[in-house]
C-alpha cells in the first residue's frame, strides 16, 4: 500500500484561507436548517445554553485534537491513527468517520439540492402556501430531486478537483464572506417587520422545565454535526495546516465563527417565521407545535417571500436560498475530502480520479435516497446523531490514551509559544481525557436505551 506520496496532498495559502475553510466546513444546513428550529421547538434560551456549553466544553476540545492529529501526521482520518500507533484496531476509528462522511454526504446532498432548485423557483413560481406544499412535495421526490442532488454533487466535485488551495480555499474564502454579508442584511430587514419581536422572543425565551435527557442528546449531536466534528473532517484540514499555525487559537475562531452564525440563523429564521403568521401563514402543526425545519424553510419562507411584492419577493427568495446554497457548498466539499484524502493518501490515486469516483458512488446513494426521502431520518440517526458523538468519543480516548496528551501538546507547541505557561495547557487535558468522553459516553448510552433516569 503506497503511503507516503503526498504529492496530491497540497497546503492550505494562508491562515486566514484555512479558518474560512474550516468555518465554512462548520457553517452549513445545520446552522440555518436545522439550529433555530431546534432551539425554538427545545425550550429556546435553555437549548441555546446547553448547546453553548456542548459546544466550547466539548466541541472545541474535540477540535483541537482533531486538528493536531491531523497536523502531526499529514494524512487522512484512517493514515493518521495508522501513523500514531501499530495497533490494528485503531485506524477503525478514522474507517468510521470516512463512512459517517459518506452517509451523511448522501443524504445532505439530497437536502442541499432542494435549497438550490428553490433559487430558481424563487424566480420563476409565484404561489401561496397550499401550492408551495405541493410544489415541495414534487421537487423532494423522485427525478426532479435527482436532478438537483447530481448538480449540487457535481460542484462539490468540480470544487474538490482544483485541490487544497485553489480549490477549497478559493471556494470558501469568496462564499463565506458573501454568506455573511446576505445573512446580516436579511436580518436588519426581517427585525424592523410585524412580527419579529414575537419571533425573537420565541428564540430566546428559556424554558428550562424542557431541559431533559433527550434534549442533552439533541443539544450534543447539533454541536457535533454543526462543527463538524466526530468523523476526522478536522484531521483531514489540519493535515494541510502549516506548522506555523496557532491550533488552539485558530480552533477558537472555528467555533466561535459556527455558534455566532447558528445563533445569528436563528435571528433570521425565527422572526420571518412570526412574521410569516402576521401575514396569514399558518406555522404551528395541528398540535400548536412550530412545524418540522424542512417544512418551515422549504414553505412558510417561500410563502412569506411571496407575500412580500414582486420585487423584494424575488430579491430575498434568491438571496436567503443562495445563502443556503452557499452554506451546504462549504460543507460539503469538506465532507467529500475526507474519502477523496483518504484514497489519495492510501492508495496513491490521483485526486482526479478520486473525486470524481467517490462523488459519483455516493450520488448514487444520494438518487436512492431521492426516491425515498424517509431514508433520511434513519441515516441522520445512525450516522450523525449516534455516529459523530461516538467518533468524536473514540478521537478523546485515543489522544488521551494511546497518542497521549503529552504528545499532542508537543505538537501543539508548534505555533504556540507561550503555550507551556497557558491557561489551554491546563484545562484542555483534563477535557479531553475525563470531561468530554464521559459527557459523551454517558448521553450515548442514554440515548440507545442503556442507562435511564
Ligand atoms: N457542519 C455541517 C453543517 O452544520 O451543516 C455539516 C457537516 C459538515 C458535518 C462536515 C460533518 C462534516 F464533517
Amino acid at each position: 500500500m503506497a503511503q507516503t506520496d503526498t504529492t496530491d496532498r497540497g497546503n492550505w495559502n494562508s491562515r486566514i484561507g484555512f479558518v474560512l475553510a474550516a468555518a465554512g466546513s462548520a457553517v452549513g444546513l445545520g446552522n440555518i436548517w436545522r439550529f433555530p428550529t431546534e432551539v425554538a421547538s427545545n425550550g429556546g434560551g435553555a437549548f441555546l445554553l446547553i448547546y453553548l456549553i456542548c459546544c466550547f466544553a466539548i466541541g472545541f476540545p474535540v477540535m483541537v485534537a482533531e486538528l493536531s492529529i491531523g497536523r502531526k501526521t499529514e494524512r487522512n482520518p484512517v493514515g493518521a491513527f495508522k501513523a500514531l500507533s501499530s495497533n490494528k484496531f485503531y485506524p477503525l476509528i478514522g474507517f468510521w468517520g470516512v463512512l459517517c462522511g459518506v452517509m451523511i454526504l448522501s443524504f445532505y446532498t439530497v437536502v442541499a439540492g432542494w435549497t438550490f432548485s428553490y433559487v430558481f423557483e424563487e424566480i420563476f413560481f409565484f404561489a401561496g402556501l397550499d401550492s408551495w406544499a405541493t410544489y415541495f412535495a414534487e421537487v423532494s421526490n423522485g427525478v426532479k430531486n435527482g436532478i438537483f442532488s447530481t448538480i449540487f454533487m457535481g460542484a462539490t466535485v468540480s470544487i474538490i478537483l482544483g485541490g487544497v488551495s485553489d480549490g477549497i480555499e478559493r471556494a470558501t474564502k469568496f462564499m463565506m464572506p458573501v454568506l455573511i454579508g446576505i445573512l446580516m442584511i436579511m436580518i436588519g430587514y426581517v427585525a424592523f417587520q410585524p412580527g419579529a419581536a414575537t419571533g425573537f422572543a420565541e428564540y430566546l425565551k428559556p424554558d428550562f422545565s424542557q431541559i431533559s435527557a433527550p434534549l442533552i442528546f439533541s443539544a450534543m449531536g447539533q454541536a457535533f454535526f454543526s462543527l463538524s466534528l466526530g468523523m476526522g473532517a478536522l484531521i483531514t484540514y489540519g493535515s494541510y495546516l502549516s506548522k506555523k499555525e496557532n491550533v488552539p487559537e485558530a480552533a477558537a475562531f472555528v467555533t466561535l465563527a459556527d455558534v455566532g452564525i447558528a445563533f445569528l440563523a436563528g435571528l433570521l429564521i425565527m422572526p420571518a417565521m412570526y412574521m410569516a403568521e402576521s401575514f396569514g401563514v399558518n406555522i404551528f402543526s395541528e398540535s400548536g407545535e412550530l412545524l418540522a425545519s424542512s417544512d418551515l424553510i422549504f414553505q412558510v419562507l417561500p410563502a412569506l417571500f411571496h407575500s412580500l411584492n414582486t420585487t423584494a419577493g424575488i430579491i430575498f427568495g434568491v438571496s436567503f436560498f443562495l445563502l443556503l446554497s452557499m452554506a451546504a457548498l462549504t460543507s460539503t466539499i469538506s465532507l467529500l475530502e475526507v474519502p477523496t484524502s483518504y484514497v489519495i493518501d492510501e492508495y496513491n490515486v490521483k485526486r482526479k480520479k478520486a473525486a470524481i469516483t467517490i462523488g459519483a458512488g455516493i450520488l448514487i446513494i444520494s438518487l436512492i435516497i431521492s426516491f425515498d426521502i424517509s431514508l433520511i431520518g434513519s441515516i441522520d440517526f445512525i450516522f450523525s446523531k449516534v455516529g459523530l458523538p461516538l467518533g468524536g468519543f473514540l478521537i478523546c480516548y485515543f489522544l488521551g490514551y494511546v497518542w497521549t496528551v503529552k504528545n499532542a501538546l508537543e505538537e501543539l507547541e508548534h505555533g504556540y509559544p507561550g503555550l507551556d505557561s497557558s491557561i489551554f495547557k491546563a484545562v484542555w487535558p483534563i477535557f479531553i481525557k475525563f470531561l468530554a468522553p464521559l459527557a459523551i459516553l454517558y448521553n450515548l448510552l442514554e440515548a440507545i436505551g442503556f442507562i435511564s433516569y
